[in-house]
């Protein structure tokens, strides 16, 4: 396999492998060529303003200011941490999690070559303070992601942290904070400017779970010391060759045509499962994007429809022992994405004391690389034989360029899937409606003690 291989097969979705009712067929696929070619052409031939930016931000992000500020916050900090949310968190930390060692917090300071890393995205009091211990604020530096800048859980952090960090430092408090963020009128931005405080800028059209590529996301891999052109050249790469209006030639319209036919069939949950452990976070990063992007109570040609698919996050091995019973005898409502990995960082023999165990030598020449992958085979073999629809993505590796091909193929297959069952991929107008819902009840004095209740 190449270097830098992205290689995407759907030989498990089609009849020939998983039999005529479950299976796709090349006809089922020629059927729908219009929606093919209308949902190709909203992405590429008339782009929305957001799907522009999707591009533009690969193209226009100043990479090298990027870098200039990573380096000197790498000289002024032993931890960074991210405060942001939903798209203002999640790529950050599938990319930590999947570039950097395993117990990269662990690990002392001359093997780390980076600060600490943390990504804080929630609001429970008990693991900010527990951060709180694990940190010397006088050596951290907070980087604040807000797209809309007026995220509650966001700026609740800040401002707390801001108070902590000015108590400790008075003034230079400015000096470990960097904000990312639109440049519009949010609270953030204004407040930033303000104070004087580093800010890097999020395209203005550019939607929060899509904003991994730009500082949202190469920000903070910059100041882990990872390679950020290769992130962006590895996404272009996608991009470039997801142009091609031959649905064969491209790997993003093509898995979310046989998504959506599998959809289409009552397929109503989407599992994405890597068979690596470092790429574990990038499905809680997919299962945003596919969530928040194509849920929706959608209105088409006059009927309500309820639309969206459930996706569901695994991680191979583990999953086998613990959901596969359902995925292989359960309902069949479920459409699964494999991601293979050729070549680990590092590996381990397997060894031969195993042979015992099998009454034969099964560990020659083999290592715990060549299990796990065994591990997939076998799993992807007995869905199949259940006649359950599956697609595998092969990586050569994981690295900087692989991940940006990773990121852009979920992204474009979103933006495809959502063209094929006619959503707006880019708002969510929903959870809007909690966002001023919590506001509301902070402006009142509302307790939320439900009136029907059980105390035992
Ligand atoms: O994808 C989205 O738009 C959302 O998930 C946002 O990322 C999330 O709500 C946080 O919003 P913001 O970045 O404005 O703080």
């Amino acid at each position: 396999m190449k270097e830098n291989a992205f290689i995407y097969d759907y030989n498990n979705l089609l009849t020939t492998n998983i039999g005529d009712k479950e299976g796709v067929s090349f006809d089922d696929i020629i059927k729908i060529n219009d929606k093919i070619t209308k949902a190709y052409s909203t992405v590429f031939d008339k782009p929305v303003a957001n799907t522009k930016a999707i591009l533009e931000a690969l193209n226009k992000t100043d990479l090298n200011a990027i870098k200039n500020s990573a380096k000197s916050i790498r000289s002024r900090c032993d931890a960074f941490v991210v405060l942001g949310i939903g798209g203002s968190a999640l790529g950050a930390n599938a990319i930590f999690k999947a570039l950097t060692h395993f117990r990269h917090n662990e690990l002392p300071k001359n093997k780390r070559n980076a600060p600490r890393f943390f990504v804080e995205d929630n609001v429970d009091p008990t693991r900010l303070n527990a951060l709180l211990d694990v940190i010397d604020l006088n050596r951290t530096v907070f980087c604040v992601v807000s797209k809309s800048g007026n995220t509650t859980e966001t700026l609740s952090q800040f401002f707390a942290f801001r108070k902590m960090v000015e108590a400790q430092v008075g003034e230079a408090w400015k000096e470990h904070f960097v904000v990312v963020t639109d440049d519009n009128q949010g609270k953030l931005n204004r407040y930033a400017e303000q104070n004087g405080l580093e800010r890097f800028f999020i395209p203005n059209d550019l939607g929060g779970r899509y904003s991994v590529l730009s500082p949202v996301g190469l920000l903070p891999a910059a100041v882990l010391g990872l390679n950020i052109d290769a992130l962006v050249a590895g996404a272009k790469a996608m991009y470039d060759a997801s142009k091609s209006q031959d649905v064969w030639e491209n790997a993003p319209l093509l898995s979310a045509v046989l998504d959506y036919i599998n959809y289409t069939r009552g397929k109503c949950m989407s599992v994405v499962i890597p068979y690596c452990e470092s790429l574990d976070l990038i499905g809680d990063w997919y299962s945003q994007l596919w969530a928040e992007s194509l849920g929706r109570n959608a209105v088409i040609d006059g009927n309500e429809f309820k639309i969206g698919q459930t996706p569901v996050k695994a991680l191979g091995t583990s999953a086998q022992h613990s959901q596969f019973q359902l995925y292989l005898e359960g309902p069949s409502d479920k459409i699964f994405t494999f991601i293979a990995v050729q070549k680990f960082k590092n590996d381990i023999p397997l060894p031969a004391d195993l042979n015992d165990m099998f009454g034969q030598d099964v560990t020659k020449n083999r290592n715990f690389s060549d299990l796990i992958n065994i591990e997939r085979v076998a799993s992807t073999i007995a869905l199949t034989s259940f006649n359950r629809p599956s697609e595998t993505i092969t990586i050569s590796e994981v690295n900087e360029c692989v991940l940006g091909k990773i990121f852009m193929f979920f992204i474009l297959k979103t933006l495809f899937m959502g063209a094929l069952l006619k959503v707006n991929p880019y708002n969510q107008p929903a959870v809007e409606s909690i966002k001023i819902g919590v506001k509301a009840i902070l402006k009142s004095d509302t307790k939320t003690m439900p009136l029907r209740t059980i105390e035992v």
